[in-house]
């Protein structure tokens, strides 16, 4: 029986639990399976994680969310993903970002795992990793892809903002190893141009010039930039980074 919270409460709505005090079946949502496009609201759910349970929007607050799914426990490549990010939770933490795991495998299992990855990353896990074994976080948030595996999550990740709107999504196959100072770059892009009038080209990384939105004519941007800009092309307009 899935511990999903209602499906459309409102981010900033109070958690109604999904758990039976009583330790008896649970009342829920039927099992819905959402394609999840840009700008949507991600649903809420209950889970549990090696941190206890998890009512997801409670967790997160008003932070940014990354929530990155994997295959299965115990596998090599999951491994170093997850050892990865453990390394890479201050440079999450400078961008006000919270990050979230999700394996379809029980609280159990992830335990004995995140005892390897302690034992072998150099980092040991600090961050939760969902327990999704009846796999109702996965199907509500459509992260089994059949033709990949019927049973298995694909490296999905989500990048979420504080408002649970989808700002990202990246997917992976199993076989392919995540770059997460790439996620950082994306998160760092998404945050500059949602605070500025302006966007980042190809290859662009923190601190270099970016692209004035072509939506500010050069009336608009003389204000917002008054220091100037590079005319490559008329639409195509280069400005220092703001801020
Ligand atoms: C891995 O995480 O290493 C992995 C998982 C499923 C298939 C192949 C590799």
């Amino acid at each position: 029986m899935p511990l999903n919270g209602p499906l459309h409460r409102t981010p900033g709505e109070p958690a109604v639990s999904s758990i039976n005090p009583k330790g008896g079946p649970v009342a829920g949502p039927q099992e819905i399976v959402m394609s999840l496009k840009l700008f949507d609201t991600v649903p809420d759910f209950t889970q549990e994680s090696t941190e206890g349970v998890i009512n997801f929007y409670d967790w997160a607050g008003d932070d940014w969310v990354v929530l990155f799914s994997h295959p299965k426990d115990f596998t090599p490549v999951c491994t170093t993903e997850l050892g990865s990010v453990a390394s890479l939770k201050p440079e999450f933490e400078k961008r006000g970002v919270k990050v979230v795991g999700l394996s379809v495998d029980s609280a159990h299992s992830h335990h004995a795992w995140a005892r390897d990855i302690a034992e072998t990353q150099g980092a040991a896990l600090n961050f939760p990793l969902i327990a999704d074994d009846d796999r109702s976080v996965s199907k509500l948030l459509d992260l089994i892809h059949p033709n990949a595996s019927d049973t298995n999550t694909v490296r999905t990740v989500l990048v979420i903002d504080g408002a649970k709107k989808l700002r990202l999504t990246l997917t992976y196959p199993a076989s392919t190893g995540r770059n997460f100072t790439e996620l950082l770059r994306t998160i760092d892009s998404l945050q500059l141009t949602d605070k500025y009038k302006v966007a980042t080209p190809a290859n662009w990384q923190q601190g270099e010039d970016v692209i004035i939105v072509p939506a500010v004519d050069d009336a608009a941007a003389l204000a917002l930039f008054p220091a100037g800009w590079t005319t490559v092309k008329p639409y195509l307009r280069t400005v220092k980074q703001p801020g």
